[in-house]
């Protein structure tokens, strides 16, 4: 299907569910995890498991977290998150599922209670015995005062950003609201994702499965194109406005 069918699918939803990667960011220069200038070219990956078993892992693990984190809190939202925003405006965005993690979908004016974090969020560390919050500004003083692996001062456990890494569980309440809106919208467009990490990616084929149109928008090929109703190739800043400013 060529851009001027996509376009025209777009307009004719009327329940639109967003679905984002990283890769709605990078034009807001936060960098992507699978880009070959992304998170994972230059970091090694701390999973859960080694972040509460290893002093050493959670130094590393937040060493990359202080390196990422000004360019994530200076980042302003870009074309891409705004072309969501003209979809909320016209009411046919019920919800906006995200892996990201940095917030520009609530900064670029989405209701916070329509952007579904399936991976937490960068913004502020959570204790991992207490659930007690701190922001990332914080974490990241103290982490420049030289606690290199911050604990909580409410309870003395382990701090970490409240991010879901790899091999931890994932929000079971953000999950099902994903999978029910997943299941619910007649268009699911997914943006700025290498649909590779699961379960993130049966939200998707979830959609598909119940009926839904699939658009992937994306600067390189997915698992999932094989399956999509329309996939466009292009930068999402450049692309996404013009496919959502035809309909409502
Ligand atoms: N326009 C279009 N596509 C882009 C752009 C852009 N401006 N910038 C990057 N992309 C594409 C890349 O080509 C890539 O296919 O966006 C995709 C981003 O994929 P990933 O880097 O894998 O990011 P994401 O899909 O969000 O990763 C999922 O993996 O590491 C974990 O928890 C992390 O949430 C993340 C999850």
């Amino acid at each position: 299907m060529d851009e001027q069918g996509v376009r025209e699918m777009i307009g004719g939803a009327s329940r639109i569910v967003g679905f984002t990667g990283a890769g709605i960011s990078t034009e807001s220069g936060v960098p992507d995890f699978r880009s070959p200038d992304g998170v994972w070219a230059r970091n090694r990956t701390v999973d859960f498991q080694e972040f509460v078993s290893s002093e050493s892992g959670r130094v590393e693990y937040w060493r990359q977290k202080a390196a990422a984190w000004p360019a994530m809190r200076d980042a302003k939202p870009n074309a891409g998150h705004y072309a969501f925003v003209e979809l909320h405006r016209q009411g046919r965005l019920p919800a906006l599922i995200t892996q990201n993690i940095e917030r520009l979908h609530q900064r670029s004016g989405l209701p916070a209670a329509s952007v579904l974090e399936l991976h937490g969020t960068t913004t502020e560390a959570v204790c991992l015995t207490c659930g007690d919050r701190i922001t990332s500004d914080e974490a990241c003083r103290r982490i420049e005062a030289g606690e290199r692996a911050p604990r909580c001062r409410a309870c003395g456990g382990l701090l970490k950003p409240a991010t879901i890494s790899f091999g931890q569980a994932m929000p079971l309440d953000v999950m099902a609201r994903a999978q029910a809106a997943a299941e619910t919208c007649d268009l699911l467009l997914a943006a700025g994702s290498s649909l590779v990490v699961e379960p993130a990616a049966s939200i998707p084929r979830a959609a598909k499965a119940a009926g839904a149109h699939l658009v992937i928008v994306n600067r390189e090929p997915t698992p999932l194109d094989g399956i999509a109703d329309g996939v466009v190739r292009g930068e999402i800043g450049v692309v996404l406005p013009a496919m959502v400013a035809a309909g409502g």
